[in-house]
């Protein structure tokens, strides 16, 4: 499908682009056209920087994994240097998907069906017969033409990000608006203390949405009182807030997050947090399908896969600070903090998989945004309309 042949008219997304009192959301196909999912992907998704894969997902050795994302197959490797690599997942010669498992790679990568086989990196190594029986070059046939063709990546806070455009700003300045306003609270050391969890870090749950849905609902606190009570005895709607200042993110803040207090952890704290700000917490949605979560004594993130139109798989990593990463005595500090998300996230899932079945009643197109409570969310659905309806772009296939 050509960019030019979005299915949403430009009439109607210009729609949501008005002052979010007179704004209508995205329409309904926005959520359940298939035809829309890949549009989106080679339009949006594509053309910035989307989470991935988690790092920890590939061992430190010299290792191959394959990963599906939105229908395009990927690979990535750690070499042997131990850095991560991410190519397009199909062999050079006849267009074999390269790798179908999981894979140690001590020597090279084979394909399985000539056996062209590429290093780690990326490079062709082997061609077998190439030339004829046992002729294993051939004449005018450069193997440093036919590697295997890299995605730009990144990494941060434990995920792989990946530009499958090729043209995206560089990482360092897409991610630097974040990082700012995290950093005030995180400090300048605060980023190398972030440890992924050994134990009670993980949470996955596949939602029967689509991935817009999971980042709409992450970025606002509106529904905290009815969809999560328990969470709302501490940190109650009042005393959250919006932030949208910046282009690539949205999120809420809370400044009575108490959960060290209710749960009794005693998880050890960034050492620059700001002593008076120990109770603040920061959620912002980080476009397209990243969320983040920041607090005194933990971090955390999640990468949204879309997996087709009207299903998200929800993958979440905690972050300790330096021992509490890992140390027994913390153990049931863990176990609390990983178990209050666990509850918090699975709250969520009614209601995004709720959003879902509403779109596919025709008494609804879009909806209203709250003005107040809702300015996240509109600041999302800003961001994606005016990339999909971005005039100037040229038809081009992401290769
Ligand atoms: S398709 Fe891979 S070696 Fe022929
Ligand atoms: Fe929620």
């Amino acid at each position: 499908m050509r960019e030019r042949d979005c299915p949403i008219s430009v009439e109607r997304l210009q729609r949501v682009l008005l002052p979010i009192g007179e704004a209508s959301g995205l329409p309904n196909a926005a959520y359940t056209s298939a035809d829309f999912f890949k549009y989106e992907r080679d339009a949006v998704i594509g053309r910035t920087w989307a989470g991935c894969a988690f790092t920890d997902t590939i061992p430190e050795k010299s290792f191959a994994q394959p990963v599906d994302f939105m229908g395009l197959p990927l690979l990535i490797t750690r070499d042997r240097h131990g850095e991560l690599n991410v190519f397009h997942n199909v062999c050079s010669h006849r267009g074999m998907k390269l790798v179908a498992e999981p894979m140690e790679v001590p020597g090279l990568i084979s394909c399985r069906y000539h056996c062209w086989s590429y290093s780690t990196r990326g490079e062709l190594k082997g061609t077998p017969h190439i030339g004829g029986i046992n002729q294993n070059s051939c004449a005018g046939f450069k193997n440093s033409e036919h590697g295997l063709k890299r995605v730009r990546s990144a990494e941060f806070m434990g995920i792989l990000f990946v530009n499958l455009s090729g043209d995206a700003p560089e990482f360092e300045e897409h991610i630097r608006p974040l990082r700012s306003r995290a950093g005030a609270l995180m400090g300048e050391r605060g980023w190398a203390q972030l440890r992924p969890g050994v134990t009670d870090s993980h949470i996955t749950l596949e939602l029967h949405c689509n991935w817009k849905l999971a980042v709409e609902n992450y970025c606002e606190a509106y529904h905290l009182p009815w969809v999560h009570p328990a969470l709302n005895s501490y940190s109650k709607l009042e005393d959250h807030c919006c932030f949208s200042d910046s282009e690539d993110f949205s999120g809420q803040q809370s400044l009575a997050y108490r959960l060290s207090d209710v749960a009794g952890t005693k998880l050890p704290r960034l050492a620059d947090w700001p002593a008076d700000r120990v109770h603040v917490a920061e959620y912002p949605s980080l476009y397209p399908n990243v969320l983040l979560g920041f607090h005194a004594d933990h971090a955390f993130a999640v990468i949204l896969t879309p997996l087709a139109v009207d299903r998200t798989r929800e993958e979440l990593r905690i972050l300790y600070i330096g021992e509490g990463a890992s140390a027994d005595a913390y153990s049931a500090c863990r176990a609390a903090t990983h178990a209050a998300w666990r509850g918090v996230f699975g709250e969520d899932v009614f209601a995004v998989e709720g959003m879902q079945q509403g779109r596919a009643s025709p008494g609804y197109e879009g909806g209203v945004f709250s003005p107040v409570m809702d300015e996240p969310t509109y600041h999302f659905h800003r961001w994606m309309a005016a990339r999909l309806i971005e005039p100037a772009r040229e038809a081009r296939p992401l290769t």
